[in-house]
């Protein structure tokens, strides 16, 4: 078969995973309305292309926190890769490395820290963390991220419980005996399930948690989860060099906006002080395009890194990452962009229909 665009990816991954962890990976919050909202929102904006603009060289490198990658698209934390490709997280961090951009590890790995760092080494890695109640575990988690050369916290801040994923609780989730949650094996007994995760979670968490957070690393820590002008306003002001606009993939709040919906509020209110990425719906070239004239630094994507390891591992996850890059640098040529620095406001209108 053809693979020629991500919804390839996601078909083979469909119809090869097994139920529970397809289902696992797609699920949104109750009735899936934000998480279907976050792709259909990216076909009511229209692009605004300029036409005779000299497209001949294409430039799609760009800079996240000083950090050049090949082209303003990342790997978003997501758990549990093991459920699509045997060698998971160190799977993805080869293919991140390969392909020159960014991958940020969750907390819910199977593989360790250690793992993922030696499996690529020198790679561009940032750390997703989640808070728990125990405090020391997370303490230790980041000061190891730190150790490892990651350079860069992300901090969830959409998850002081878990959403209402209907099909995990019908197929009663849980992972596979041999899979373990490496970073924090040990630490906790039950979090192999994810009903368990409620108890496991800091759900006291407030903003001044980001000083203590801050003095436990010199990292740059970037906040995600951020949905409001009010919030990004915060964060800003608590010190995040960086703010993620996202929703969780539609799996924590059902009923929020698509995440390119929410993106000009936020971007309006930074003013530039930090900078904006985006994850949700991106599932083509032209999207990442649209995030970017819309103020995103750059994108990450969730569900189609993990479509692209359950193709085939760290081959199939560059395969993504590549076709993502080709129509994206395709996209910008026919907008009349030669390079990331020209695309901007100008370049879309939110269609009337
Ligand atoms: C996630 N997401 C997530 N986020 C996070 O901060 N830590 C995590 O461990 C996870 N785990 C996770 C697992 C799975 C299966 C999915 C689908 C998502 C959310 C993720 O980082 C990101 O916000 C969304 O996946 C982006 O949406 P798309 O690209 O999947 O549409």
């Amino acid at each position: 078969m053809a693979m020629v665009c991500l919804s390839d990816f996601e078909a083979y991954a469909k119809k090869y995973l097994p139920k529970f962890a397809w289902d696992f990976f797609a699920a949104g919050a109750d009735e899936c309305s934000t998480r279907d909202e976050n792709i259909l929102a990216y076909k009511r904006i229209r692009f605004r292309p300029r036409m005779l603009r000299d497209v001949s060289m294409l430039d799609t490198r760009t800079k996240i926190l000083g950090t050049e990658i090949s082209f303003p698209v990342g790997i978003a934390p997501t758990g549990f890769h093991q459920l699509a490709w045997p060698n998971g997280e160190k799977s993805t961090a080869r293919a991140a490395k390969a392909m020159g951009t960014c991958y940020i590890a969750s907390t819910y790995s199977t593989c360790s820290l250690e793992e993922i760092a030696a499996a690529a080494p020198g790679g561009f890695r940032w750390f997703q963390l989640y808070i728990h109640r125990n405090r020391a575990v997370s303490q230790h988690l980041v000061q190891q991220a730190e150790t490892l050369g990651f350079q860069g916290l992300v901090l969830t801040a959409d998850l002081p419980y878990t959403g209402k994923r209907r099909d995990d609780i019908r197929n009663g989730f849980r992972l596979p005996p041999h899979m373990k949650l490496k970073n924090l094996e040990g630490a906790f007994e039950v979090c192999e399930m994810i009903p368990f995760f409620h108890c496991l979670l800091d759900s006291s968490l407030t903003w001044d948690d980001i000083h203590w957070l801050r003095s436990l690393t010199h990292l740059p820590i970037i906040i995600k989860g951020i949905l409001t002008k009010e919030d990004a306003e915060l964060a800003v002001r608590h010190g995040a060099q960086g703010i993620i606009v996202s929703n969780h993939g539609g799996r924590q709040l059902d009923g929020v906006p698509a995440t390119i919906d929410a993106l000009g509020e936020v971007v309006e209110a930074v003013q530039d002080r930090v900078e904006v990425y985006l994850d949700g719906g991106i599932r083509k070239g032209s999207d990442v395009l649209k995030a970017l004239a819309l103020g995103a630094k750059c994108v990450f994507i969730g569900r189609p890194a993990l479509w692209g390891l359950a193709y085939k591992g760290e081959e199939g996850l560059q395969d993504v990452l590549r076709i993502l890059h080709e129509e994206f640098r395709l996209s910008m040529a026919l907008a009349g962009c030669a390079s990331v620095s020209e695309i901007g406001r100008h370049l879309v209108q939110f269609s009337k229909l």
